[in-house]
């Protein structure tokens, strides 16, 4: 049976308009895996706290040298790193905030980023440890950017996760937003469009 992990980024939880498009994917992506296992982890429900020093020595601190807060931070890492390895498919509801990615989902990727844990360094450079999964990633955006240089987090996430060895990733933009609601109801409809286009049985099948 096929386990999904839903990450949800948007500062509002559940009604971001990311996090909507992501949800209607995966609504239908149950349907279509009757049995499967979905995994919902809300960046905005539950924060993950920024990485400072102290939880990025935890990290490093060696098995059995570690105190119980040290143990405590790696087991909090250890705890989304569970869900990511379990996790054959991983949806992102991606929105973006002042040119960037949410600084909720930068926290998320540097407690997901463990040396010996999800990538290891080798002679040819690092490798990524989490084969074997395909991603999507639902971007909302007020402004335009997919297929220019200002579009600053399509080359970013997809960076991260291969860096992890998530390589197969599939992104759709649901972009203008904020320019009129004739401009924003026209995006959310495409962007649904081809949410319900990725889980045509027949695309499935294939
Ligand atoms: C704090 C904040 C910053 C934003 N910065 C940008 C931006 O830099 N570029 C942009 O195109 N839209 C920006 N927006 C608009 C959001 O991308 C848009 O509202 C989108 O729907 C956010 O996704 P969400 O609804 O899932 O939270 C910003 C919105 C907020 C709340």
């Amino acid at each position: 049976m096929q386990t999904l992990l839903q990450l949800n980024t948007s500062l509002y939880a559940g009604d971001g308009q990311s996090s909507r498009l992501a949800g209607r994917f995966v609504e239908r992506w149950r349907a279509a895996h009757p049995g499967a296992t979905v995994l919902l982890r809300d960046l905005a429900r539950e924060p993950v706290p920024h990485l400072d020093a102290e939880r990025f020595d935890a990290f490093l601190a060696k098995d059995g040298a570690r105190d119980e807060k040290q143990k405590s931070v790696v087991a909090y890492s250890n705890r989304l790193i569970d869900e990511l390895r379990r996790a054959d498919v991983i949806v992102i509801g991606l929105p973006m905030y002042n040119f960037g990615v949410p600084s909720m989902l930068k926290a998320y990727f540097d407690h997901v980023a463990r040396a010996g844990v999800t990538f290891r360094y080798t002679e040819n450079g690092p490798v990524g440890l989490l084969t074997g999964k395909k991603a999507y990633v639902f971007a909302a955006r007020g402004g335009r950017y997919a297929g220019t240089p200002s579009d600053t987090q399509t080359g970013y996430v997809r960076q991260f996760l291969a860096f992890l060895g998530i390589e197969d990733v599939e992104f759709v933009y649901a972009e203008g937003l904020a320019i009129g609601e004739a401009s924003k109801q026209t995006a959310l409809a495409r962007a649904r469009d081809a949410i319900d286009g990725m889980l045509d049985p027949q695309r499935l099948a294939a």
